[in-house]
């Protein structure tokens, strides 16, 4: 038997790079998969692409009244949601110095606020066995000047995972975290870093990976399959850190 097999899934953020990515393993293992995106047309896009066991959901994690709303079009989709990957992320770069509020407030808003109330929302649709898998990165562990917002967002996960471990373990919900390094994704595009000097960038980046390349997303996607089923069933409040060996070699 497939290893999510009448499992259904929610992903946000599974229009691009990891997510979707991870909409594919999950697919591939037999779950039905609800992905989310921030337009329409995205999520249709790559609804299509992922084929029948996948449908969509507008939704932009910086709006609370989108958030509040998700609870009822999941329901509109499916009567339980098995597995939660919690994925929609943004990264700004910039020094303490240049960095503005709204620097601030937006990494935060998206990243750790739209996801904790996203699971906020999901959470009563969640039945016992279920399982909750954070994205949160290797700026967690290191020091990268310029990433210091972006690291601080992700570092939060890093107690969330805890706290929410021994909060929803009556409830038999496991959450676990995945903190890669460079994964090439659409994210470097997005960065707010001119074209021309995004290569030199990922040249830099590239150069710092142990294993000498970035990663890729169904890499990641094969540890977010793992949380997900059952083959983690021992492994509660854990992070599997995913980065070539820039963090540790
Ligand atoms: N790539 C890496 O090197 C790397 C390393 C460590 C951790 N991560 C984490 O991995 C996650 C996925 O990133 P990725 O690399 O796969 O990049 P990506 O392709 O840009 O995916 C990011 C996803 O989050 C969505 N998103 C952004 N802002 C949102 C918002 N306000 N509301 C809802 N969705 C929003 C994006 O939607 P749009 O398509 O509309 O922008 C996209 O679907 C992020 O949390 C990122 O921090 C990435």
């Amino acid at each position: 038997m497939k290893r999510l097999q009448n499992k259904t899934a929610l992903i946000t953020g599974g229009n691009s790079g990891i997510g979707f990515a991870t909409a594919q393993d999950f697919i591939a293992e037999g779950a039905t998969v609800i992905i989310t995106g921030r337009t329409q047309a995205s999520v249709d896009a790559a609804v299509k692409e992922l084929g029948p066991q996948a449908k969509g959901i507008v939704l932009d994690v910086s709006d609370m009244n989108q958030i509040k709303a998700l609870r009822d079009k999941l329901k509109a989709l499916t009567p339980i949601v098995n597995t939660i990957f919690i994925n929609a992320g943004i990264a700004k770069f910039s020094s303490i110095d240049q960095a503005t509020e709204e620097h601030f407030d937006e990494q935060f808003n998206v990243n750790v606020k739209g996801a904790y109330f996203s699971i906020q929302q999901v959470l009563l649709l969640m039945p016992e066995g279920s399982t909750i898998v954070l994205n949160t990165s290797i700026n967690a562990h290191i020091g990268m000047p310029n990433a210091s917002v972006y690291s601080a967002t992700k570092a939060a996960f890093l107690t969330l995972v805890r706290t929410l471990s021994a909060e929803l373990l009556p409830r038999k919900i496991r959450v676990n975290a995945v903190s890669p390094g460079p994964v090439g994704t659409p994210l470097y595009n997005k960065l707010g870093v001119p074209q021309e000097q995004l290569a030199q960038l990922a040249e830099h980046i590239g150069n710092q990976v142990p294993i000498g390349r970035f990663g890729r997303p169904e890499e990641i996607a094969k540890i977010v399959t793992f949380f997900a089923s059952d083959d983690s069933s021992f492994v509660v409040g854990a992070e599997l850190i995913a980065d070539g060996g820039m963090s540790t070699l």
